[in-house]
């Protein structure tokens, strides 16, 4: 087989046979003019009155799949929309290989049809150039991963997908068993088990690109089942994991894009992000970091401020530079209530136009005012926007209103990609729906050196041998550092407050192979769906899925989850409450 050929104004005076579909005909009364669309793209073809074809070619219709035959000559009337716009085919043959029903909506990148149409007859919908080019993005992408690492001396290898429930921290999707009645399989959520297994089984360099499974609330970049490009080493520490991570980033970046990464990149600390972007995954395409001015209110006698120091809380703002004028009082209410979504009790003002405004201008002294003009640095016309109140919330609320006023004011440069490692998350967060500390990321990751004597006794100052990849604001990517000690993993065990039972039901075999000379091992996964979006320039997940699902979970093209008949169900053992089969 030859590989495709792109026609260009090099090509003229040859003589080429080309396959595809009619994206369009136009019939001018004489010439007939007809887009040819294949994985090229889009050539036009020009069918003359009184050639032996020119019948056939006015019975033509959009979608139906032709093969034409002709020369290649230079267009008259040039289009630089499209990569062949140069050239065109005289035809001097036509075949009709198959005709096409009328398409439900019209095959084009500005297209108007509802998503839920478009995903109904989602291989329609994929004829569209915009997803031909992200899936051949994404293709390219997944090869450059297997050369990069390939070149590594990683192997690949492939994971169970009926396997055991693997601790994400989702609901599992279950497979019920036949052979065993009564029993299920869950979809992995990721392979992390199999893959440290794999460590233990001497094969030292792993990576896979690997199918998960998550039952969990979604969102435009979630799906139910997504892929990750999973990558596990041994006797590796933090920076060497990192440095592999960023490089085989680079590497993608370069070939897909053609666009230099500058290594190493910034490595950030949790607590840090927090701090100054209020997100664990900030968008550093733009500045307006949150400012901690609590220490200008010690003395205040503004009894809010007053008070929210008296009870431990602080008092934070964000700078929006240039641009008071342009916040009225209905902006700045919408801006109230935005906050307020986050749970955050207000949201105080101060504009420094010629005199000061705002809805605290009148109660704060003029040397509070004077000092927040040094701290943050202000100037004319500059609005500055505080949130008081417990540090969770106040960090937050402000990071959700920096990205909102960020996209709001078009601040951020759509063609910049910053990147970034956020590392030393804390071991574990506290979860109000289990009134428990859970892992923070999953229970076989490596606690810091310094706080492995904490983990039973102070969960809130542990923090771990872990690191996230953040791009324009995305988790692309995360790992750590695994616990390949025994007696480490099990003191975190009991610090999830696992009871003997559980771990031996869970983990009982994992906890047994990590018994049998566990090599130090740590690794990562980067999120291939999201690293395509990021790529693509989509904050859709479904455009970079072939056959994605809706928000709830559902395929509107092959109708699923549905209905099973009961012989299925008998099959298995299983009877459902509200018997609907
Ligand atoms: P984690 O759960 O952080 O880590 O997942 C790694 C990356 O996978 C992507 N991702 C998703 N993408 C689309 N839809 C989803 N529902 C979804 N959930 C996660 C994100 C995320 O950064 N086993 C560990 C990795 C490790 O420790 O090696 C894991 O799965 O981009």
């Amino acid at each position: 087989m030859e590989k495709y050929k792109e026609y260009t104004i090099n090509n003229i005076g040859e003589k080429v046979t080309l396959k595809g579909w009619v994206n369009k005909v136009r019939n001018l009364g004489g010439l007939i003019f007809i887009d040819l669309r294949n994985r090229m793209g889009i050539l036009q073809i020009v069918v003359r009155p009184n050639t032996d074809i020119y019948e056939l070619a006015s019975t033509l219709k959009s979608e139906y799949v032709i093969e034409i035959t002709g020369t290649i000559v230079e267009r008259e009337n040039k289009n630089d929309k499209i990569k062949s716009g140069d050239i065109e085919i005289n035809a001097s043959n036509l075949i009709l290989i198959n005709k096409s029903k009328d398409i439900p909506f019209i095959i084009s990148d500005d297209t108007t049809a509802l998503e839920d149409t478009r995903l109904k007859y989602r291989y329609l919908d994929l004829r569209r150039n915009k997803l031909q080019d992200i899936m051949k993005l994404r293709s390219e992408i997944t090869f450059s991963v297997r050369e990069f690492l390939t070149n590594l001396d990683f192997l690949e290898i492939e994971t169970p997908i009926l396997s055991r429930s693997t601790p994400e921290g989702a609901r599992d999707y279950l497979v019920p068993s036949r052979v065993n009645k009564g029993m299920f399989y869950a979809l992995p959520q990721s392979p992390q088990i199999y893959k440290q297994l794999l460590m233990l089984s001497g094969f030292e360099r792993y990576f896979q690109i690997a199918r998960c499974f998550r039952d969990e609330d979604l969102r435009a970049d979630r799906q139910p089942e997504f892929s990750q490009v999973d990558v596990e080493c041994s006797f590796i520490d933090e920076n060497e994991i990192m440095t592999l991570g960023e490089e085989l980033v680079a590497h993608v970046f370069k070939k897909v894009k053609n666009m230099d990464i500058k290594l190493p990149l910034e490595r950030m600390k949790y607590d840090d992000a927090i701090a100054l972007y209020g997100s664990d995954k900030p968008d550093l395409r733009y500045d307006m970091k949150i400012n901690d001015i609590t220490n200008i209110f010690k003395e205040t006698e503004f009894n809010l401020f007053k008070d929210t120091i008296d009870n431990g809380g602080i008092i934070n703002a964000i700078v929006v530079k240039n641009n008071s004028a342009n916040f009225s009082r209905k902006n700045l209410d919408n801006l109230v209530e935005f906050v307020k979504g986050y749970k955050a009790s207000g949201l105080s003002y101060l504009k420094f136009e010629d005199e000061i405004k705002g809805s605290i201008s009148k109660v704060i002294s003029s040397e509070e005012i004077n000092a927040l003009k040094e701290q943050l640095k202000l100037e004319n016309n500059d609005l500055v926007l505080i949130v008081i109140g417990n540090y969770d919330i106040v960090k937050k609320s402000l990071g959700a209103l920096r990205c909102k006023l960020a996209s709001d004011l078009n601040l951020i440069n759509q063609d910049d990609y910053k990147l970034l490692w956020v590392v030393d998350f804390p071991s574990f967060e506290w979860s109000e729906e289990e009134n428990r500390y859970v892992a923070c990321h999953h229970p076989f990751t490596m606690p810091k050196d310094s706080d492995v004597d904490k983990l039973l006794t102070d969960k809130s100052h542990c923090y771990s041998k872990t690191y996230d990849i953040v791009i324009n604001g995305y988790e692309a990517g995360g790992g750590s550092i695994r616990i390949h000690d025994e007696k480490v993993q099990e003191i975190m065990f009991k610090a999830l407050e696992l009871s003997e039972k559980d771990i031996e039901e869970k983990f009982g075999f994992f906890v047994e192979a990590l018994k049998y000379g566990c090599p130090p091992h740590g690794g990562f996964a980067l999120g291939l769906d999201r690293l395509t979006m990021l790529l693509a320039k989509t904050d859709n997940i479904r455009d970079v899925i072939a056959f994605p699902k809706t928000s709830s979970a559902y395929d509107l093209m092959c109708n699923c989850p549905n209905t099973v008949d009961k012989n299925q169900l008998n099959d298995l053992g299983i009877e459902l409450k509200n018997n609907k089969s």
